[in-house]
């Protein structure tokens, strides 16, 4: 009777439970998407906690400019893929577009997903106004993640992928929203690309894992398309998702190193709340914690602190091959060097006049 469902080491089956020890203890949950039995093995085998089949297949998979034509078809397919790929890790399918517009309807979709797809849990795109929704699955036996912040399935009411809860009552409305599904049985609450301090309150306040994308490092976890960190979307990555490619020799490697990163800071950029445009060019980088450990700009970092002090202003000022974030970096080295030792001030000094030096220098040059 009470045997484990199956003969797969269900022992090291990541469930709800883990994951709610892991938030107890402080441990970060490690989160990707796979689409594929080899991906998700991939995934397992690296050490990935949580696998999503996101609805984002309709992107990165289907080809489409958004999630809206994903069925549920398209999601159970996908999901019986990766299933068969894992062993470990905790497995989220979302329930696409239109699938969930009624407690009965989101029941008899996500029944589906769980019984023909093995999903462990479904993620919806909520606010309180699902609550009725979340509370009536979650009733019924289905563990659901609510999904914060930016909701790619609002797209076209949206206008545009967009910043969510700049504003004080929009962060207000989310922080409620979430306490609110958190109270209707979410068991997750999911946060993309919402400003930093924002999800960092959410995820004192609620009492369930909470996952980030796009949402800074004070998180209890994160999450990335597989396709924005291995550098396969065509086109334009979302600027927070770090390419782990750069330098890891195989897609494994780059899983593994996402895996083993020693900080969530680490996987995101610094500056994880976007300007005005969450998704920018994949040439174009940002000034952020990423720029700071590419290999590029640890390269010129060494150079310049093996320099003396006026030739390293100089070469600060006119370095220019990751202009203008190089001398933006020393500054930040400096900055942390600052605040690390408390001795650093002229240190400190001379970063800020090579970052005013360049800026001279560039205004000058162009
Ligand atoms: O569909 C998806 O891949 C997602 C992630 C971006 C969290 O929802």
């Amino acid at each position: 009777m009470y045997t484990q469902p199956e003969n797969r080491s269900q022992a090291e089956k990541f469930t709800l439970a883990t994951l709610a020890k892991m938030k107890a203890a402080g441990e970060k949950i490690t989160c990707l998407t796979a689409y594929d039995a080899s991906f998700a093995a991939l995934l397992d085998n690296a050490g990935v906690d949580l696998v999503l089949v996101g609805d984002s297949l309709g992107n990165v998979i289907q080809g489409h400019a958004t999630t809206v034509p994903v069925s549920m078809d398209d999601m159970v397919y996908h999901s019986r893929l990766v299933e068969r790929g894992l062993k470990r890790a905790f497995f989220m399918v979302d329930m696409p577009f239109m699938s969930y517009p009624t407690p009965e309807i989101a029941l008899s979709n996500a029944a589906r997903l769980m019984q023909e797809g093995g999903a462990q849990m479904v993620k919806l795109e909520g606010s309180g106004h699902q609550a009725e929704i979340v509370q009536y699955l979650s009733e019924n036996g289905v563990p659901v993640c609510a999904h914060l912040g930016l909701r790619p399935q609002n797209v076209h009411k949206l206008g545009g992928l967009k910043v969510q809860g700049r504003s004080k009552p929009a962060a207000r409305k989310m922080l409620a929203d979430a306490l609110l599904l958190e109270k209707a049985g979410a068991d997750i609450i999911l946060l993309e690309l919402i400003p930093r301090k924002l999800a960092a309150e959410i995820t004192a306040k609620v009492k369930v894992p909470v996952i980030g994308i796009g949402a800074g490092a004070n998180v209890d976890g994160q999450i990335l398309v597989l396709y924005d960190m291995l550098d396969i979307t065509p086109g334009r990555r979302p600027r927070f998702a770090r390419n782990f490619m750069d330098g890891a020799g195989s897609p494994h490697a780059a899983v593994e190193a996402y895996v083993k990163a020693d900080s969530v800071a680490s996987l995101v950029t610094a500056g994880t709340v976007p300007a005005s445009r969450p998704l920018a060019p994949a040439t174009a980088i940002p000034f952020s914690a990423a720029v700071l450990r590419s290999s590029a700009c640890q390269r010129t970092l060494t150079r310049l602190h093996s320099m003396p002090p006026p030739q390293r202003l100089y070469a600060a000022a006119r370095t220019s091959h990751l202009a203008p974030q190089t001398p933006r970096c020393y500054v930040r080295c400096g900055y942390r060097r600052f605040l690390a030792s408390g001795f650093a001030l002229p240190w400190l000094v001379k970063c800020v006049m090579a970052a005013i030096l360049h800026q001279n220098t560039v205004s000058t040059d162009s």
